[in-house]
């Protein structure tokens, strides 16, 4: 028997990204629409447009109508840890120092289903209380912490990537794996996890340091064997983190040519951070088409440095960018303060980032880093219908801010609102977020 049809239909102000506001003018990269319907299709997007026009042709439709708020995609967060969701905010030293200090002992607990599913529940609550309805999640060293994840994640029909972190060698002894068991969990977890529903995996060894050769080996023999999957790992985060990858890889050029030589850098491979990568690491990760994950938070509480989106978005070797929380180095799940963020590190390297190309790095930059913008990203026909209600009233300041702009009735008018909303918002400004046309959290008022 075929499964019934479900329609829903939604009315409200709608915005998303048509183009990449950083290489056309701005506001000819959106389509805003003040009064706009949202018709979905058993959770694709069936038809979208103007109330005026499509209402007609829909006269018995029933719909959901939100007044006074901004309905947008789904933000993607392009690399979370969930494992760390319970150390956010831990006080110390750098990335090296942090990572002895707190998180490896965290990640330790993940061995254990029971307490990773626990987690998982809690973390997937926080992105969708966020507005995040895609992530890229590193889980931990542990088959379980994986298997806890992507059964949360499909529950809740979630279009999330996610994979077992393989690290062998510099870590305490608890978390290593080893380079042939890391190999057989990964193909095991691809076998099950891959392509089931929305879920999607990515090879994730977590750093050149805790990887052996023969590891990073056969991480790049899983993304031959599997040639859809993804490779997700950081790269160039932190100085003293360089000069140990130098110390371990003295073959290697830099750090990106670690990764090169294993066979790991290719178009659906994911880098976060890269902020003290070379012109030639940059011009290289242009060529291959590869993403970086952009995490200001993260960047700026480890005290990393400051990511140059200008270079990564130059016109000659531009790079698929994207914003990342990184939590639990990151403070936030919210992608709205990521933003904020964001915009501060542009500012402080004397360039700008406007609203929205902040938000489009929040939405449609996401789905193109992850090569899936044939499905998530913005409002277009056949897409999954993951969105997010934003609020621009959600506080007394928000309100006094943008009073009289709702909804706003230009395309500057648009761009005002989302700064506005970028800088003073978080959780509070999301009143709901969909998944395929469900609604999957409602903010209680
Ligand atoms: N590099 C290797 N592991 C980590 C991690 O857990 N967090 C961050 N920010 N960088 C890393
Ligand atoms: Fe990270």
């Amino acid at each position: 028997m075929e499964n019934p049809t479900i329609f829903k239909a939604y009315r409200g102000s709608f915005l998303d990204f048509v183009a990449d506001p950083f290489f056309v003018p701005e506001l000819d990269s959106i389509r805003y629409i003040p009064d706009g319907l949202l018709i979905v299709e058993n959770g694709k997007i069936k038809e979208f447009g103007s109330y005026e026009h499509l209402q007609p042709e829909y006269p018995d439709l029933e719909f959901i109508t939100y007044s006074n708020k901004l309905i947008v995609p789904g933000f993607v967060d392009l690399h979370v840890h969930y494992p760390q969701t319970e150390m956010i905010a831990s006080d110390s030293n750098q990335l090296l120092d942090w990572l002895d200090k707190y998180t490896f002992l965290t990640e330790s607990k993940f061995k254990n289903l029971d307490y990773s599913k626990q987690i998982a529940e809690f973390f997937i609550d926080e992105l969708l209380k966020n507005g995040t309805t895609t992530a890229v999640v590193l889980a931990a060293v542990f088959r379980e912490s994986v298997e806890a994840f992507f059964e949360a994640a499909n529950q809740r029909n979630l279009r999330m990537i996610a994979g077992k972190v393989m690290m062998d060698r510099h870590a305490p002894e608890y978390l290593l794996d080893t380079a042939q068991s890391s190999y057989e969990d990964s193909q095991k977890l691809i076998e099950k996890w891959h392509h089931k529903n929305r879920l999607l995996y990515a090879v994730t060894p977590r750093f050149a340091i805790t990887s052996t050769p023969e590891q990073l080996h056969l991480a790049g023999k899983l993304l031959q064997e599997y040639p859809d999957v993804y490779l997700h790992t950081h790269l160039s985060e932190n100085l003293n983190e360089i000069k140990f990858v130098a110390e371990l890889f003295p073959d290697s050029l830099d750090y990106l040519q670690v990764y090169e030589q294993f066979g790991l850098v290719g178009n659906q491979s994911i880098f976060a951070h890269g902020i003290h990568l070379s012109d030639s690491e940059f011009q290289r990760l242009s060529e291959t088409q590869a993403a970086i994950a952009f995490c200001p938070t993260s960047n700026l509480f480890l005290g990393s440095g400051l990511f140059k989106l200008h270079q990564a978005k130059s016109k000659e070797y531009p790079i698929s960018v994207a914003l990342a929380t990184d939590v639990g180095g990151g403070t936030s799940f919210s992608l709205l303060q990521t933003a904020s963020e964001a915009y501060k590190v542009t500012h402080l390297q004397g360039q700008n980032l406007s609203g929205l190309q902040a938000l489009f790095l929040a939405t449609l930059g996401g789905a193109k880093a992850l090569k899936l913008d044939d499905k998530i990203g913005n409002f277009d026909i056949c897409k999954e219908a993951d969105f997010v209600v934003l609020n621009p009233q959600a506080t007394p300041l928000l309100t006094l801010r943008t009073q009289g702009k709702i909804p706003a009735q230009t395309r500057e008018e648009i761009a005002d609102l989302i700064f506005a909303l970028i800088i003073l918002g978080d959780d509070r400004a999301v009143a709901a977020t969909y998944i395929l046309g469900e609604q999957a959290y409602i903010r209680n008022a």
